[in-house]
């Protein structure tokens, strides 16, 4: 039996010690910061430290006479080198807590600062996963977009110029014990990011659900943390979907509709919860080269390869992507699983269009000539190539890659 069915319906998530959501839950963060401790590292960018917002996170803190200490510098994509600016700046301080407030670079850099400070000694040294030796100084993370789903992963995502790569700081330890997430705070997210992020949110469902189950033995998820499709993570997708699918397209239509905005990131915290433990795949694979050759964000990247990872990947999932269809209300459900999957894979493509996501690599930016280059770099991030239903070489990825440069959306035979 093919070893991509999840034989014994196992399940595993891991998640956040408290998560709290809903519109006005930024009021909650002050209180949820005392209550782990007094001096307290917040991160977060430009963008968000000039805000309303943020002015009223740090009073309500001071109202509680903790003592705060912000770094606003945080870069896109996170280079390792900001994160050594980070601690350069702290100079030894200790900290009760670091927050991250932002997108998901800002929540990355949370964790790994509160690696760093806890545990010392150089970024790469806990590149891969289990690599920090244990615990971290508490994380709180309160995310700004929606998104990354990065408030409830366990993984921080560094780009370390030196291996012109992006590396995954991965491990359990790494889990935020408090989320605050209030979809306020993407009510101001500009439509280009609200776009990006979305269709982040769409791949992480999509990809989760569709994942390699690798029917791990009792014990393996303490040795790796990302161990496949599981019935878990499947719940967490199915609402993820199905809100997507009447949200997204909403919100960019009207960014003021709270409703909408609450939909799609509760939608990119369910996706969130669900890539934590099976992990992402080839569209995140490829996106990473893509990313650094086009410097186009990570959303629009894995957003513009989904449609054609979708397709090479459907001979093995044709249930899931069946199933989809029926989240996304476009399937007839007497047809047959093909039509109905055809169905799901199309709405997906229309709703990325919508939303301004450019419909193929070119448009994207990418240089046709970089395509074998990009398809061997891929093949290098084995922690997300493992993951793919499908079995990936460096020979497929160039066809997908031919595919999603050209917009050729035909079906694989
Ligand atoms: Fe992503």
């Amino acid at each position: 039996m093919s070893r991509n069915v999840n034989l014994t319906g196992f399940g595993v998530v891991r998640q956040p010690k408290t998560i709290l959501f809903g519109p006005g839950e930024r009021r909650s963060i002050a209180g949820v910061v005392a209550a782990i401790g007094s001096r307290a590292l917040i991160v977060t960018d430009r963008r968000m430290e000039q805000s309303a917002e943020f002015a009223e996170i740090l009073e309500s803190l001071a109202e509680r006479g903790a003592d705060v200490s912000v770094y606003a510098d945080v870069e896109a994509e996170l280079p390792r080198t900001n994160v050594e600016d980070l601690l350069a700046e702290q100079d030894g301080r200790t900290f009760d807590v670091v927050v991250g407030v932002g997108g998901g670079s800002c929540l990355d850099m949370a964790k790994v600062a509160a690696v760093m400070l806890a545990h010392g000694g150089s970024v790469s040294d806990y590149y891969g996963e289990f690599k920090v030796p244990g615990p971290t100084v508490p994380i709180v993370t309160v995310p700004t977009t929606g998104g990354t789903g990065a408030e409830s992963t366990c993984i921080s995502v560094v780009y370390d110029p030196d291996l012109e790569m992006k590396v995954g700081i991965a491990s359990p330890y790494l889990e935020a014990t408090a989320a605050v997430v209030d979809p306020v705070f993407t009510l101001t997210c500009p439509p280009s990011l609200t776009a990006a992020t979305g269709a982040d949110a769409f791949s992480h469902l999509v990809e989760a659900f569709t994942a390699r189950s690798k029917n791990p033995e009792p014990g393996t998820q303490d040795r790796y943390v990302y161990v496949g499709k599981n019935v878990l993570t499947d719940e967490h997708c199915r609402v993820g979907i199905r809100l997507l699918g009447t949200s997204l397209e909403r919100v960019m239509a009207a960014p003021g509709d709270l409703e909408a905005r609450s939909d799609t990131m509760r939608a990119a915290l369910h996706a969130g919860l669900a890539i934590n433990t099976t992990g992402t795949a080839a569209a995140h694979a490829l996106q990473s080269p893509i990313g650094a050759l086009t410097h186009t964000s990570h959303g629009f990247g894995v957003g513009a390869l989904l449609p054609y990872v979708m397709r090479f990947n459907l001979p093995e999932r044709v249930p899931e992507f069946a199933e989809i269809g029926r989240l996304l209300g476009v399937a007839d459900a007497t047809a047959g699983d093909l039509d109905q999957a055809h169905a799901g894979i199309e709405r997906i493509d229309e709703i990325l269009l919508a939303i301004g996501v450019p419909g193929t690599l070119a448009e994207l930016g990418l240089d046709a000539d970089a395509i074998p280059k990009v398809a061997a770099q891929a093949m290098r991030a084995t922690r997300l190539t493992a993951n793919n239903p499908r079995e990936l070489t460096t020979e497929s990825m160039r066809l997908i890659l031919d595919k999603a440069y050209k917009g050729d959306r035909s079906w694989w035979s």
